[in-house]
Order: structure tokens, then C-alpha cells, then sequence
């Protein structure tokens, strides 16, 4: 089975598509790290003349078994990410890493942006999970509170604006529902319950 899992920054996707690896056991990538990875190699570089091609490489390079969820977290990975995210050799580069991720025999679950639309459009199942912009902002926050990150609730918001601005018009990206993804907005529900209707989902769509 392959399901994929798309939606903006803290939609609940990754906490979702967690949950649903392990009920089904499947393989999980959060494809967000990786375009963080290759953002975390970037930083402090953007206005180097040869920014694009250091992210090139170090997508082209990077080994997906040193990826250091804890490292990668932080809010101004997140917008760096965004950054080489617009880069389409980048993507290309990621691409080749998600498809091959996809191959496993277990099955597989992938989250990110363009997963339903690019990456794995023959998805058994895909998801589009979205929440409001305070919501995401309010557990966003919370989340790096509690790693010991020093954040106020008013800059996650504003980053996360900016995010979803950048992602939506990211030319060499496909940030959008795909016409066969079903659509689940969490502004209104605990992580469980979340959760609870995203397995709904999965189960109903695949018998
Ligand atoms: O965890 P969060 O939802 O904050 O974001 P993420 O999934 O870690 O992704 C970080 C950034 O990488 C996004 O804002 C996108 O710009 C980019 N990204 C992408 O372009 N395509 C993906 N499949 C995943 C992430």
C-alpha cells in the first residue's frame, strides 16, 4: 500500500502520517526533512553566487540516514528548506530519493507537498491535511516549547504565513490538493481524533 500525505506547515501531516505507518506498518519519510537537510547545508550562504549549485550538490549528495529530526526542526530550517525547495534540480535531486523510498516492500507512507500531485500520484490513498494558520501556529509553537527552543507564538505565525505564501507560489513546486485527495481539516480536532479520521479515510478508500 502507498498513501500519501500532504499539507501545510504544522497541518498535523507528519503526526498523521506517523500514525498510519504504524497502524499499517508501513515505511515512513517525512519529505520535509529532507528539503530541510539541504536547507540546514545552506544557511547563512543565500546570497552567494553559488548558492544554487551548493544546494544542488549537497541534495545530490545527502545520505538519508544521517538526518537529525531534532537538528532539523527549528523554524529558520523550515524557511531555509522553503528556500532550496525552489531550486528545480533540487527537487529533481529529492525526487530521485522519495521515488526509490517508495519502493520498499512493506508498503510505504510519504508526507510533504507535492507527494499526492508529483512524487506518488499513483498513491492508493491520498490525504490533504490542512488546519488554520492560528491553529498551526498555536502547535507549532508549542512543539518547539517544549524541544527548549526559545519562540513566541506571534514569530511561528508570521513564519508559517510566510511559508505557506512561498510554498503556494513556488514556481518549480506543485503545492496543491490533488483532484483525487481527500480533504481533512483539523482546526478542530485533537491529535487523536485527527487521527481517528484519517484511518477513516485510508480504511474507506481502501476497503
Ligand atoms: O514540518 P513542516 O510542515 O513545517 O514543513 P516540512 O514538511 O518540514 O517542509 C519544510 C519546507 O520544505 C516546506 O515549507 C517546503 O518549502 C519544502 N518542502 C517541499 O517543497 N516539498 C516537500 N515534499 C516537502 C517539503
Amino acid at each position: 500500500m502507498l498513501i500519501a500525505v500532504d499539507g501545510p506547515a504544522a497541518s498535523g501531516k507528519g503526526t498523521i502520517a506517523k500514525r498510519l505507518a504504524a497502524h499499517f506498518g508501513l515505511a515512513h519519510l517525512d519529505t520535509g526533512l529532507l528539503y530541510r537537510a539541504v536547507g540546514l547545508k545552506t544557511m547563512g550562504k543565500e546570497t552567494h553566487a553559488e548558492f544554487e549549485s551548493m544546494a544542488i550538490d549537497a541534495a545530490m549528495g545527502l545520505d538519508t540516514s544521517t538526518l537529525d529530526e531534532e537538528v532539523l526542526s527549528t523554524a529558520e530550517v523550515g524557511i531555509a528548506a522553503s528556500r532550496v525547495a525552489q531550486i528545480p534540480e533540487v527537487r529533481k535531486a529529492l525526487n530521485r530519493l522519495q521515488r526509490k523510498f517508495m519502493e520498499q516492500p512493506s508498503g510505504a507512507i510519504l508526507d510533504g507537498r507535492d507527494i499526492g500531485s508529483r512524487i506518488c500520484p499513483q498513491a492508493d490513498v491520498k490525504l490533504f491535511i490542512t488546519a488554520n494558520p492560528e491553529t498551526r501556529a498555536r502547535r507549532r509553537t508549542e512543539q518547539l516549547l517544549t524541544r527548549g527552543l526559545d519562540v513566541t507564538y506571534v514569530e511561528i505565525l508570521k513564519q508559517i504565513e510566510k511559508r505557506d505564501k512561498d510554498d503556494r507560489e513556488n514556481p518549480a513546486g506543485a503545492f496543491y490538493q490533488a483532484a483525487d485527495a481527500h480533504l481533512l481539516d483539523t482546526s478542530k480536532l485533537s491529535i487523536e481524533a485527527a487521527f481517528q479520521a484519517a484511518l477513516g479515510i485510508v480504511e474507506r478508500a481502501t476497503g
